[in-house]
């Protein structure tokens, strides 16, 4: 019996020898979320501090150690050895003792404080322009809007090298925790409590990002990229991202795609943040979702999600967990939690609400929906016209609607942002006396605030740049919804 316990702790020791030897290689430089490897001023300052506080106990360690085996070898007790002489109290000793540890705390408080200080208050004045982004944590992924330039992006951040950047932190759940290890430290996302965090990346290249508050299921799958520019690289991914896509050719996998995606993906996420506007009407949307989810947590088919304008030019997908490409994607639209546990989007969206959970659509239609999105890039850059009107002279209103309506127009009774628009025609016609169901609808396009529903956020911007023949067209349309 007690050879096996004997068996058993070294057994237990050699785990805990591999283990350890494992953990140390996490620490090397090159590791993605090393903390040794920096990439900016502030991550390297904090590194510094550590070494610096790894340095003094390690010289402790070794003294007490040392101290330690000597003391038990010389005075081991020895044939023949009586009771020591026991003695109790000795001031000199207890002040020493006092003293040395005080003497190196402060010693280490010292470098911390300064480094607290000088991060704790904003950025420097002396640091450059300042770039501000919001970063909004959800349950699991991170939202980066960009006030100086009204772009919205989801789970890749992009920023420019030498610059320092501002981060105003919040959640819009749970709380998290915002952090880029090789870059700056982290701070808490807490809900209804802004925090703030600020960075220089010296380095241009891709750096990782982890959520590091424990927020439930899929905690350690709430991870983003950083993408560090040169400046002007930077500037031309802000031209980029107020760049249209262009939109798909007909009766191909995307313009089916674009279908589908209205059809079952639209009322949560929005795709084509791009127009002057749309920055301002998207953050309204996310709340306008929010609330919707919060009001029915259970039975709401609207959440807030990842904004997806561009997503094609994104590298990976479920916030940084898998490479982004047309295999991963379609894994992840047929049945999310076979990547990441536990999605809003599987437990709310309508198109999940199946026996086995999975996404009510075909092979086929997924794929389709796939190409789709991965084919969501800055289109030609040519100045925004939405009325090309096809060669053949007729325009698809439904496709109109889909491309620029969906977002915030359900085709049925559901409320996203605005009013669903399923029998719309019968509540046109008695909305404002002297105006048809046609003219009142025709106006509300091409100049929104005039008449809006009381209950609705003023939010909706005039689509006047339409074209006059595509808004008679998507009249017509909104005038057949049952
Ligand atoms: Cu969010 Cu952990």
């Amino acid at each position: 019996m007690k050879k096996k316990i004997v068996h058993n702790k070294s057994r237990f020791l050699v785990l805990l020898i591999v283990f350890s030897i494992f953990s140390i290689f996490g620490c090397t430089p090159d590791n993605n979320q090393s903390t040794f490897g920096t990439a900016g001023p502030i991550a390297s300052s904090q590194a510094n501090l550590f070494l610096l506080i790894f340095a003094i106990a390690v010289v402790v360690f070794i003294a007490v150690e040392a101290a330690l085996i000597y003391i038990s070898i010389k005075f081991r007790r020895k044939e023949g050895d009586k009771l020591p002489y026991q003695t109790h109290g000795n001031k000199k000793l207890e002040i020493t003792w006092t003293i040395i540890p005080a003497v190196i705390l402060i010693f280490v408080a010292i470098p911390t404080l300064i480094g607290i200080w000088s991060q704790q208050n904003g950025v420097p004045d002396d640091k450059g322009q300042v770039l501000n982004i919001e970063a909004v944590g959800h349950q699991w992924w991170f939202e980066f809007r960009y006030s100086d330039y009204e772009v919205i992006t989801s789970n890749e951040l992009h920023i420019p090298k030498g610059r320092p950047v501002s981060f105003k932190l919040s959640s819009q759940d749970v709380i998290h925790s915002f952090w880029v290890p090789k870059i700056a430290g982290k701070v808490d996302m807490v809900p209804l409590n802004d925090n703030y965090i600020w960075m220089i990346a010296d380095e241009v290249g891709e750096f990782y990002g982890q959520c590091a508050e424990f927020c439930g299921t899929s905690h350690a799958h709430m991870r983003f990229r950083v993408f560090v520019h040169e400046e002007e690289d930077f500037l031309a991914w802000v031209d980029q991202m107020h760049t249209p896509a262009d939109p798909p050719l007909p009766n191909t996998a995307e313009s089916r795609g674009q279908m589908l995606f209205a059809a079952n993906c639209s009322m949560c996420h929005t795709n084509n943040s791009t127009t002057p506007g749309s920055y301002i009407m998207e953050i309204n949307t996310q709340d306008a979702r929010w609330n919707n989810w919060i009001d029915d947590t259970e039975n709401s088919a609207l959440v807030s999600a990842p904004n997806l304008t561009h997503f094609g030019t994104h590298s990976t997908l479920g916030s940084g967990i898998k490479d982004l490409n047309h295999e991963t994607l379609v894994e992840w639209i047929a049945d999310p939690s076979s990547i990441k546990q536990g999605t809003r989007m599987q437990k709310q969206a309508m198109v999940y609400n199946t026996r086995d959970g999975k996404a009510n659509l075909t092979d086929g239609e997924i794929s389709d929906i796939a190409t789709y999105l991965l084919s969501l890039k800055p289109g030609s850059g040519a100045e925004l016209v939405i009325d090309d009107i096809p060669a053949d002279g007729v325009i698809d209103a439904e496709a109109v609607f889909a491309t620029n309506c969906a977002a915030c127009h359900s085709l049925g009774n559901d409320v996203i942002v605005g009013p669903g628009m399923g029998g719309i025609k019968d509540r046109a016609a008695d909305r404002v006396s002297g105006l048809s169901a046609y003219e009142y609808i025709y106006e509300s396009i091409v100049e929104p605030q005039a008449y809006i529903v009381e209950g609705y956020p003023p939010v909706m911007p005039g689509w006047a740049s339409l074209g006059d023949e595509t808004v008679n067209a998507l009249v017509e349309y909104l005038l057949t919804l049952e």
